[in-house]
């Protein structure tokens, strides 16, 4: 085995790093002995550090002044990737702030292999930018040059739901068809890939892959319907003007803090004054002040947060309550799963969709399938998990491990890739 390559999968909503030892391919421990770690980051102005994943999600949430940013990779393809954002007295731009998560990966891995290391193989979603090939390269090329201005030399990439199956083939007892379908924080990718115990053995899997297909929905656009359906209208969306009671306030502000990669443009100045106007002139103030308290407090994080909870726990439950004191001394929202679904109900639809496409493109019937592989933390809701199941009725479903199945197989990739140079 040549000199080891890390695997990272920088997800939108959690990261794990790889690495291929001699045992095997392999998660690294990231913080606390978890082989996870939330793609999160905390610019700490009151210790003058910067901090990661649940150490920055704690020092926010326990109000230490500063800033944090969460889902990132969304920002990859849009515009958004060449903006800053105010940082105490400085601007920062979104790219270096990337850039300062995947040097922390890198620095956890170097410290585990005990060695510098410069070449890395990156996850990928399918598509970055839906069904748009150039912003699509671009994105890439965005990643990877964030990724040598970090100091790796060599970088390579290999779609998510790839690097899920080959996970899955290390544990398969015989040939198969497999429809692999990650759903994650930002993104749902499937494959449809014929798995076998031997065929590990293969570098060039090119003629294994059937169809590779993505669609740029994934939990973190769960909790946005949920928190613009059943939390914003508490502080004052979809109310009216005062003095014009047919026209509605603008949406945009109750987007953006719907919007996990949106919440930090609302702390702006320049959205500060627009917000006081809105305020002034709305019909329901009193909503409208709670809005602007959340903006004022910064906690728009630990709100998404709170709706997140809500999402994964109407999982088991027809309804649940939101505590939201930092909103409103007493305000107590619920949520219920039965509006949940059906105001997400076109995007789990697309969802079912894309997998039928996957499976047309790879020129079999949906009753060839074999085996539905389920990985991804959105994976975990009974209706997204239906939709996938019905896509492909005849096939066993299994589950993978939900958070490591695509860095497991990234780290199998590693292998192949690191055997080879
Ligand atoms: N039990 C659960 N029920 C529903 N959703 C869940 C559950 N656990 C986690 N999630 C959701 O899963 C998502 C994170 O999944 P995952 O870690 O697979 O995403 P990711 O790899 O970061 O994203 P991507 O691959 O799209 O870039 C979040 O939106 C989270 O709310
Ligand atoms: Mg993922």
């Amino acid at each position: 085995m040549g000199i080891p390559v890390i695997a990272i999968d920088f997800g939108t909503s959690n990261s794990t790093v790889g690495l291929a030892s001699p045992q095997g391919p392999r998660l690294i421990p990231l913080e606390q002995g978890q082989l996870t770690i939330p793609s999160a980051i905390f610019f700490n102005l009151e210790d003058d550090k910067v901090q990661f994943g649940r150490e920055a999600i704690a020092a926010y949430t326990n109000h230490y002044d500063g800033r944090l940013l969460r889902s990132l990779k969304s920002v990859l393809g849009s515009s958004l990737i060449d903006e800053s954002t105010e940082i105490g007295h400085e601007r920062v731009s979104l790219k270096d702030i990337i850039g300062k998560f995947l040097a922390h990966l890198k620095a956890l891995a170097q410290k585990d292999a005990g060695r510098e290391l410069d070449e890395v193989v990156f996850g990928r979603p399918v598509w970055f930018v839906d069904g748009d090939a150039q912003l699509d390269r671009l994105a890439q090329q965005q990643l990877e040059s964030i990724a040598k201005a970090c100091g790796f030399k060599r970088v390579h990439f290999q779609f998510e739901p790839i690097a899920a199956a080959l996970d899955y083939e290390s544990r398969v007892g015989q040939e198969e068809l497999a429809l692999i379908a990650d759903i994650g924080g930002g993104t749902s990718d499937f494959s449809v890939v014929r798995v076998s115990p031997q065929s590990h053995r293969k570098t060039d899997r090119r003629s294994d892959i059937l169809a590779n297909a993505g669609v740029h929905i994934g939990g973190t656009d769960f909790d946005k319907w949920l928190s613009l359906g059943q939390v914003m209208p508490h502080l004052g969306y979809g109310t009216h003007y005062r003095d014009r009671s047919n026209l509605e306030l603008p949406s945009s502000p109750y987007f953006d803090l719907a919007t996990w990669h949106r919440i930090t443009l609302l702390y702006g100045r320049k959205s500060a004054s627009e917000l006081k106007e809105m305020h002034l002139l709305a019909g329901q103030p009193d909503l409208v002040h709670r809005l602007l308290r959340v903006v004022r407090e910064r906690t728009g994080h630990q709100l998404a947060s709170d709706v997140e909870g809500a999402k994964i726990a109407l999982s088991s439950a027809d309804e649940v309550s939101i505590s939201l004191p930092y909103v409103d001394e007493h305000l107590v929202v619920a949520v219920n799963s039965r509006d949940f679904e059906q105001r997400v109900a076109a995007l789990t639809d697309k969802i079912g969709q894309c997998i039928r496409d996957c499976v047309h493109r790879a020129g079999v019937s949906a009753e060839q399938i074999d085996t539905l592989f389920l990985t991804g933390g959105t994976s975990s809701l009974n209706f997204v998990r239906d939709a996938c199941a019905s896509a492909v009725p005849k096939a066993r479903v299994v589950e993978g491990d939900k958070f490591a199945s695509v860095g497991l197989g990234l780290a199998i990739q590693a292998g192949v890739i690191s055997a080879q140079s």
